[in-house]
């Protein structure tokens, strides 16, 4: 027998009164419930960075986060970076530099890389690189990840 719980979440600004299992992650509550699918499921293990999402401004893996932890919390995925129709500057510098191929990885990347340089990470390739480390791109496009950082970290 599952045991059901009523939630109420904030994400992307917007508030949710859901019912979920308390074994519920947070990467499918966002994907299976709420048809937030931007944040992606790659291993479901904390081994591939392609969930990341945000909760109040720091990045967390989706996949190992539980809905029921989320209450009184801010979550922003990828769909809430953009201000309407205007890109977040990480979603345009990935587009300036070439920052994905396949876009698999990407919504955990930019996730993780506007954390990179709220954070400050970014005195050097080595530091962004070490960020960015838990984020796994199979397309090998980490030189235009690493320059889309250091674009928006130069602003
Ligand atoms: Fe969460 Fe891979 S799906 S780290
Ligand atoms: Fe394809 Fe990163 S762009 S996995």
């Amino acid at each position: 027998q599952k045991e059901q719980l009523p939630l109420t979440v904030s994400i992307n600004k917007k508030s949710y009164a859901i019912k979920a299992d308390t074994r519920t992650t947070l990467l499918d509550l966002l994907r299976e419930d709420l048809n937030l699918t931007g944040a992606k499921k790659g291993c479901d293990h904390g081994q591939c960075g392609a969930c990341t999402v945000h909760i109040d401004g720091e990045r967390v893996l989706s996949c190992l986060t539980l809905a029921a932890m989320v209450p009184g919390k801010e979550v922003t995925t990828i769909e809430g970076l953009a201000n309407g129709d205007k890109l977040h500057p990480m979603q345009e510098a990935f587009i300036e530099c070439d920052g994905f191929q396949c876009g698999y990885c990407t919504p955990g990347q930019i996730m993780s890389a506007v954390a990179c340089v709220k954070e400050g990470h970014t005195k050097s390739v080595a530091e962004i690189k070490e960020f960015m480390s838990g984020n796994l791109c199979r397309c090998g496009a980490y030189n235009g990840i690493v320059e889309s950082i250091q674009k928006v970290a130069a602003k």
